[in-house]
């Protein structure tokens, strides 16, 4: 396909917490698989991350953890543009452009915002509050026609779409008003102990909960047999089953069966032998991972090269949306 006709894709992370099997099952590797239909534009959204109090050091280092993730999950800065928001000024200076058309009530309303200022009641900071605003800024830069993301961003991304649409209708044509991107095979992959909540690195305190993409093989094998039994004995999709049916979930995002194959492949199985499937398949899915992953984050200037290489390509493109939305709200030429 041309270039040119392709459609852009724009999505991001935090560099928050380790990188865990839902980012890679639930994005990672969805992000991946759309580099040949799309422009891809892969963020790693520092600025967001400093709306929670972070550790300086760490977050750095997380911040390179991930992009090099992001590059041993097969995104190929060849293809896609991957690079850190703060490196990228234009994401800064778009979002204080957007906060004078975004409505304190309608920011007081996202259920995200609401929820972290409820969690972290010490720092209810602005940035919390224009966190979404951000989000619109980093989508629109890039003039995005697809936004892959959770069930959790919903809100966000609406309200993005509201923003370009405010500021198209006063003046013009400015924003390309993006979607929501569901991918056919996406996965929403839960806590192993407590699968009515996401797994989540950031919102969870308990490591059993979560697999990380580093985690070696043998804890891999451990937190899954350690993961909630539900009650009854048979291998298949329940209400009443939320810890086999997530389970199923993992090992379907993985070998890409339907349903009905992955209950078939566990019939008359006992749940103690699923899980050991569940295990092997998630550490066969992850190892060449992690052994990208090592070969790569040895290759420093490798890597150093790919940073400043995508920022200035995500300069560029970003640059040239904020000089429509700079002139069109009257600042002087610079
Ligand atoms: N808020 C998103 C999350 O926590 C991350 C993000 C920031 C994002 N900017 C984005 C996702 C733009 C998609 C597009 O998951």
């Amino acid at each position: 396909m041309e270039e040119t006709l392709k459609k852009t894709i724009f999505s991001g992370m935090q560099p928050s917490g380790l990188p865990s099997l839902g980012n890679y099952l639930g994005a990672l590797k969805n992000w991946a698989a759309l580099q040949d239909d799309y422009n891809c534009v892969y963020c790693i959204v520092d600025m967001h991350a400093i709306t929670v109090r972070q550790d300086p050091a760490e977050l750095r280092e997380r911040a390179r953890n991930l992009l090099t993730m992001y590059l041993a999950c097969g995104i190929d800065p060849e293809k896609s543009v991957i690079y850190y928001q703060s490196h990228v000024s234009a994401h800064a200076e778009l979002a204080w452009i957007l906060n004078c058309y975004a409505y304190m009530g309608e920011l007081s309303r996202m259920t995200q915002f609401k929820d972290k200022a409820r969690r972290h009641d010490e720092n209810v900071n602005i940035g919390l509050f224009a966190y979404p605003v951000l989000m619109a800024a980093d989508i629109l830069l890039y003039n995005a026609d697809l936004v892959p993301v959770g069930e959790d961003q919903r809100q966000h991304l609406e309200l993005c779409r509201d923003l370009a649409d405010r500021f198209d209708a006063l003046y013009g044509d400015v924003f390309t008003v993006p979607e929501a991107y569901i991918p056919k095979a996406g996965a929403k992959i839960m806590s192993l102990q407590d699968p009515e909540k996401k797994m989540s690195k950031s919102e969870d305190e308990n490591d059993g909960n979560v697999i990380f993409l580093m985690d070696e093989p043998k804890v891999i094998v451990n937190k899954i047999k350690r993961s909630v039994t539900d009650s009854g004995s048979e291998v298949r999709y329940a209400p009443d089953k939320p810890g086999i049916s997530n389970l199923l979930n993992i090992y379907r995002a993985i070998n890409g069966e339907t349903a009905e194959e992955a209950e078939r492949d566990f019939d008359g199985k006992r749940y103690g032998d699923f899980k050991a499937a569940v295990a092997e398949t998630v550490v066969g899915a992850l190892t060449p991972i992690q052994n990208r992953y090592e070969e790569l984050a040895k290759d420093r200037a490798y890597i150093d090269g790919v940073i400043a290489k995508s920022a200035e390509k995500a300069r560029t493109m970003a640059e040239e949306t904020l000089a429509k939305a700079r002139r069109a709200v009257g600042f002087p030429d610079r």
